[in-house]
């Protein structure tokens, strides 16, 4: 759709990172705004300049872990920013308002998969602070007749992911030679779905879906964490001696399985390309060669103290 113009809000919080999007920023269908979904007066000021028809909500507080030491910025930006954008598309009739949730809303599954309609049953400060966004927008589905789709997420991997999930922040760990901290015994099974296959996924729902609907976007793709670390350590050249075991519960609540199926994605026509284990190793080789764009955001002072504090003082540097 070459006429189609897009309009950014970024918070620049810690992840968030302008030198990502330069080359997106050089063009003139782009715009920019700095600012946060939570301000309703910066939110309505940018529909109302820019005449937006379509909304799409990546914005959120995403990390399990930073949740776990403090979930009063996950329920500003994960449920009372999606509140601000709903009241928005109300008040200027938006065609459609997409929000990008996650299989976490769900909760953790032993065996088999969840559906579109099974129940929102999250366990973790993070995850409840998605429900909770999600929960609005079905009242406003209900309520205000808000023409509102949802797509849930399998876990995301690929190039500029910001290094504090499990893939990107081992990456770097191990190409720099520091030990990696393994949660439990690494059995837990996460849904992996490449960057480019879950964005394909949000613009197809964005296009195709209907109003009112959720998607799931995944990759049927599941891995034991001990499998993925197994992966980077080859790619890293690195053996089994960096592999830190840190005894669980040392996130609390930390979901066993996620798995969900994708049929109703699928029926409309869309369906994952990137094939998991060679992109994963393309991951590691992105990283390897672009560390001019993640040595400053380890470097920074949020970051080694965020890492000190969840990990352990002695853990922050060689964990
Ligand atoms: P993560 O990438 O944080 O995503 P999520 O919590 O949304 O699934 O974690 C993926 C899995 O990796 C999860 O089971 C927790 C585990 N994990 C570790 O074992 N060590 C770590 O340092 C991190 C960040 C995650």
């Amino acid at each position: 759709m070459p006429e189609t113009r897009i309009v950014i809000l970024d918070a620049l919080t810690y992840a968030g990172n302008l030198t990502t999007l330069s080359e997106d920023l050089a063009d003139p269908r782009v715009r920019f705004y700095p600012g946060k979904i939570q301000d309703a007066t910066v939110v309505e000021g940018i529909l109302k300049a820019e005449g937006v028809t379509h909304l799409v909500n990546f914005a959120a507080e995403s990390h399990n872990d930073r949740a776990m030491m403090e979930a009063g910025s996950f329920i500003q930006t994960d449920v009372y920013g999606v509140y601000v954008l709903l009241e928005a598309c109300r008040k200027f009739k938006l065609s459609r308002f997409l929000h990008v949730s996650t299989d976490e809303v769900y909760g953790s599954i032993d065996q088999g998969d969840f559906s579109e309609s099974s129940p929102i049953e999250p366990n973790t400060p993070y995850s409840a602070s998605k429900a909770g966004g999600e929960l609005q927008i079905r009242a406003a589905i209900k309520a205000h007749g808000i023409p509102a789709v949802v797509t849930r997420g399998g876990n995301t991997y690929g190039p500029y992911h910001f290094p504090e999930k499990l893939i990107p922040f081992f990456i770097t760990r191990l190409i720099d030679g520091k030990r990696v901290p393994v949660y439990g015994d690494g059995s837990q099974v996460r849904e992996w779905i490449h960057c480019e296959d879950h964005a394909g996924g949000i613009l197809h729902a964005l296009l195709h879906g209907k109003d009112g609907e959720t998607y799931n976007v995944g990759d049927r793709n599941e891995r034991r964490n001990m499998e993925v670390v197994k992966i980077l350590l080859e790619e890293t050249g690195r053996d089994e001696s960096f592999i830190k075991a840190i005894p669980d519960p040392r996130r609390g609540a930390h979901d066993k399985r996620y798995s969900m199926t994708t049929e109703k994605l699928n029926a409309l026509g869309w369906s994952p390309q990137k094939p998991f284990e060679s992109s994963l190793r393309e991951t590691v080789a992105w990283y390897k060669e672009r560390q001019d764009w993640w040595r400053p955001l380890v470097a920074t002072d949020d970051y080694r103290s965020f890492v000190e504090a969840f990990y352990g003082p002695s853990l922050g540097e060689d964990l």
